[in-house]
């Protein structure tokens, strides 16, 4: 089928990254924008969803028709997670798992987000064959969704994506985002000498989502962007490419301020076989950083 007549369902829509991937897909496919509560990326179509609903998502995939599904909504705030993990396990894992088995009963392709956050997190650029490891109830819950997804449908594929940056959508910011409108309004910030990432952008793990459409890869996938960075050579880097003081960025280490619990150390992600298996190549860093939106008003 052409990628113009595929028609694409992203669920958490009005999500930093599914908002974005929603308008950058539009591109390319007949995209349905999946909305909860929050306000969804423009689209041509929309539908409501709320995946802890089975009725919910009967009645949406009835509606949106779709071929394929990103699945992005998630309860992806770490710290939210600690606080509810009920409604953690029911979001990100039966859910995911419930949306998992309706593609495979209606024979729809599903791409299922997760996050580098579930790797060990104690050596650089991790593979997908390295088991995972969940010390906070967000990276649990993901393992268990990942595993989930797999088993409900031996089809689908999960991305485990990397630190986002560059630009995203909806109130919330991207990582660069964030330090780029701390440094234009004034504030300063902290950021970890000793935390690393392989941050990418949206626009990249959307390329990755279109060569997974074309073709009949299944499996989990890293995701992440062209180089490691901690997060204050991240913070640095935002500020050097778009021209912003760098004495507002405070280094720190993780011992100074221990995060609880505390975040794995290096989930820098090894992309190769996404390089080998789908001709994956990550956009510069600096490009993302430049696209970053201004602050909200
Ligand atoms: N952001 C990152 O840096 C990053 C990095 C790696 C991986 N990821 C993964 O990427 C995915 C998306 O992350 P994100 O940053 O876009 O998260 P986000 O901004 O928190 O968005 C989550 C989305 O899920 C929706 N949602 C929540 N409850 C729902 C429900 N019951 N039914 C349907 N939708 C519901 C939310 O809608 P409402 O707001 O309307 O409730 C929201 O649109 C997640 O799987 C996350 O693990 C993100």
């Amino acid at each position: 089928m052409p990628a113009s007549t595929l028609r694409l369902l992203v669920t958490g829509a009005g999500g930093l990254l599914g908002g974005r991937l929603a308008e950058i897909l539009a591109g390319g496919f007949r995209v349905i924008t999946g909305r909860h509560d929050s306000p969804a990326a423009p689209s041509a179509e929309t539908v409501h969803v709320d995946l802890l609903d089975e009725h919910s998502l009967q009645n949406a995939l009835d509606d949106a028709r779709p071929h394929a599904i990103v699945h992005s909504a998630a309860l992806a705030d770490a710290d939210r997670c600690e606080r509810e993990p009920d409604l953690a396990r029911r979001l990100n894992v039966d859910a995911s798992a419930r949306l998992a088995r309706a593609c495979r009963a209606r024979g729809l392709r599903l791409v299922a987000l997760s996050t580098d956050l579930v790797c060990a997190g104690d050596h650089p650029f991790a593979t997908e064959n390295e088991p995972p490891q969940g010390r906070l109830v967000y990276t649990a819950t993901k393992i268990e969704a990942e595993e989930a997804v797999l088993s409900e449908d031996p089809r689908a594929v999960v991305m485990r994506v990397a630190l986002v940056h560059g630009r995203g959508f909806g109130p919330r910011a991207t990582a660069s985002e964030a330090t780029a409108w701390a440094l234009r309004a004034g504030r300063s910030l902290r950021l970890y000498t000793d935390q690393y990432r392989t941050p990418v952008d949206a626009e990249s793990v959307a390329d990755a989502v279109r060569r997974v459409l074309q073709g009949e890869a299944r499996g989990v996938f890293h995701i992440g962007g062209p180089e490691r960075l901690s997060r204050y050579e991240l913070g640095l880097r935002v500020a050097d490419v778009l021209g912003l003081p760098r004495d507002g960025i405070e280094a720190v280490t993780t011992a100074d301020f221990l995060q609880k619990p505390a975040r794995p150390r290096d989930v820098s992600l090894d992309h190769s076989r996404a390089a080998r298996e789908l001709g994956y190549a990550p956009r510069p860093v600096d490009a993302g950083i430049r696209e970053g939106r201004e602050a909200p008003a």
